[in-house]
């Protein structure tokens, strides 16, 4: 039961800005990354060191590495192959001279090959392009560079796009990944749609080639390392490169300007699009990693990683990382055993992570289980409804408030547009004997990767954080809705609309929230939406 004296007791701030990814946490892109600072204030806040933290759907491992920084133990779990990928190797510190000379023999057997893909003859001398402009189906500009920051640009010649298309499919003689898509227009996804099909087959040819190379590496570690380059910088070397088009003025004619976007989510191929040459990319890429890798060695953790849970408990190891269903893993730990929770879950229809995930888990050769997502899904033959997702997301909250210590704290970073989701996450947690301690919400950083743009979304996150109480309720949550109950929802919220301080969308969500559940009432989000937006907020 939620109790009116312990909630929402202190004054705090309740708004977390977000700080931008660099070093480590640029290393690799993920959806829904969320910012370091804000989690690990939430980690120091709620738990001590040597302290078990747990994130059952870790992703890219921020809460993992905030609890190893700050002298926790720290065990993520997530379902997709390359979540745990990702998050090994952020964490892992690396011998960067090792990997620096594994670099230099990788690039002395292939760079050339590579570069010879993107030759062009110019006044009888021939250099190497880094990018290609495509414009529907017609190459319409090639870049190249001389070293200077500033690029060169050439109109492309009938050779220039022979050549471009020379290469086909049938031409490639190492690996590549033939895996297929679900049919999912969220993501801009079919089922007649490959992998491959995301790449020009130069592109491809030249992936290939790298890949190849790759997996020749005998020390396990370094191989991952390369790996993890690829998996990072592969993006940019899809058709989902867009070009941003800008106009400028020069000499008082209007110029269109090209510049190179960026790979950010789904699988959009744009009709226009920047084909990158494959090595600048990986090169480009390899030097961020290794600069952040670099800093990385001087932190003054130590990882001793062990994939059984129970040693994380009682032995001297602080890492553990598995990859399968949470629903699954955390049945697995004993009651009462764990002190802080910390968590971003799938927020229903928001993201589907695996099927996102195909890119890098089918150059990884990885297999993936779609069953045990935890997800809403366009994708029709998956059958991942609200019903499947409640069903399974509730099986984790119920091991969550099982394995957690009395009196310890869960912390649940969620958003979603959906009602039902919402009401089932809050009535479930309370009914289970969570209480509800403190509503805040949390501002995305500016380069997070974001699927959510929806007219009218919200540009937050909320962060709940709960307690284990032994106070079970059978006395469920009303949930208030436009239909049965206008007039007090009206008043209510056109109170809390009425004081000044509150302008912004998120701090008047985060303040109705408060208000309501103090009173033990919930509502439909969207309608609280509604109501927002139809007073011009
Ligand atoms: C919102 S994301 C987490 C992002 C993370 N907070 C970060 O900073 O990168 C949710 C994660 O839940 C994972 N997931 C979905 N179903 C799961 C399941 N049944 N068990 C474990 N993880 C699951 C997804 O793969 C995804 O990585």
């Amino acid at each position: 039961m939620i109790k009116q004296t312990e909630l929402f007791k202190e004054k705090k701030q309740d708004h977390h800005k977000a700080d931008t990814y660099t070093g480590i946490y640029a290393m690799h892109k993920y959806w829904s990354k969320k910012p370091y600072n804000v989690v690990r204030d939430f980690i120091e806040k709620y738990s001590n060191q040597n302290d078990v933290v747990i994130d059952p759907f870790c992703g890219s491992g921020i809460s993992v590495i905030e609890s190893i920084i700050l002298g926790r133990k720290a065990i993520g779990i997530d379902i997709n192959p390359s979540a745990i990928f990702i998050t090994e190797q952020m964490i892992r510190k690396i011998n960067t001279n090792k990997v620096a000379n594994e670099f230099a023999n990788i690039k002395a057997k292939i760079k050339q090959k590579i570069d010879s893909l993107y030759k062009v003859k110019r006044n009888g001398t021939i250099i190497c392009a880094t990018h290609f402009v495509w414009e529907g189906e017609k190459l319409s500009e090639i870049w190249y560079s001389n070293g200077s920051k500033k690029k060169i640009v050439f109109e492309p010649t009938e050779e220039d796009e022979i050549n471009a298309r020379e290469i086909t499919l049938n031409d490639i003689p190492y690996f590549y990944p033939k895996n297929s898509f679900f049919h999912n227009s969220r993501i801009n996804t079919k089922k007649v749609q490959k992998v491959f099909d995301l790449f020009t087959p130069r592109n491809l040819y030249a992936l290939s080639l790298l890949y190849n190379e790759i997996e020749k590496i005998q020390n396990e570690e370094v191989k991952d390392f390369f790996k993890f380059v690829f998996t990072s910088s592969m993006g940019q070397s899809s058709r989902m490169v867009f070009i941003v088009k800008r106009r400028g003025k020069n000499n008082g004619h209007t110029l269109e300007k090209k510049e190179v976007g960026s790979w950010v989510i789904g699988y959009w191929t744009p009709k226009d699009f920047f084909e990158i040459n494959v090595w600048k990319n990986y090169e480009s890429r390899f030097k961020k990693i290794i600069k952040a890798k670099n800093e990385q060695n001087y932190s003054n953790y130590v990882l001793k990683e062990t994939k059984n849970i129970q040693s994380i408990l009682s032995k001297n190891y602080n890492l553990s990382l598995i990859n399968k269903p949470a629903q699954n893993v955390l049945g697995e730990i004993p009651d009462n055993s764990i002190d802080y929770i910390i968590t971003d879950p799938p927020h229903g229809d928001r993201i589907p992570y695996l099927e996102l995930g195909i890119l890098w888990n089918s150059w990884l050769q990885k297999d993936v289980n779609f069953n045990d997502e935890i997800i809403i899904s366009n994708a029709k033959e998956r059958k991942k409804d609200i019903q499947n997702y409640n069903m399974l997301i509730n099986k984790v909250y119920c091991q969550i408030y099982r394995i957690l210590k009395p009196n310890k704290y869960f912390s649940l970073m969620f958003n979603s547009l959906d009602d039902k989701t919402w009401i089932n996450l809050i009535s479930y947690l309370t009914k289970i004997g969570f209480e509800l301690l403190s509503v805040e919400t949390l501002g995305y950083s500016a380069n997070s990767v974001v699927q959510d743009n929806r007219k009218k979304g919200l540009k937050t996150d909320f962060i709940l954080t709960f307690k284990k109480t032994y106070c079970n309720s059978l006395d469920n949550i009303k949930i208030l809705t436009l239909n049965k109950d206008k007039d007090y929802l009206l008043k209510e919220i056109n109170k809390i609309i009425d004081e000044k301080e509150h302008k912004e969308i998120y701090s008047l969500i985060n303040v109705i929230f408060k208000n309501f559940l103090q009173k033990k009432e919930f509502f439909k989000l969207s309608e609280v939406i509604k109501i927002i937006n139809e007073k011009g907020i």
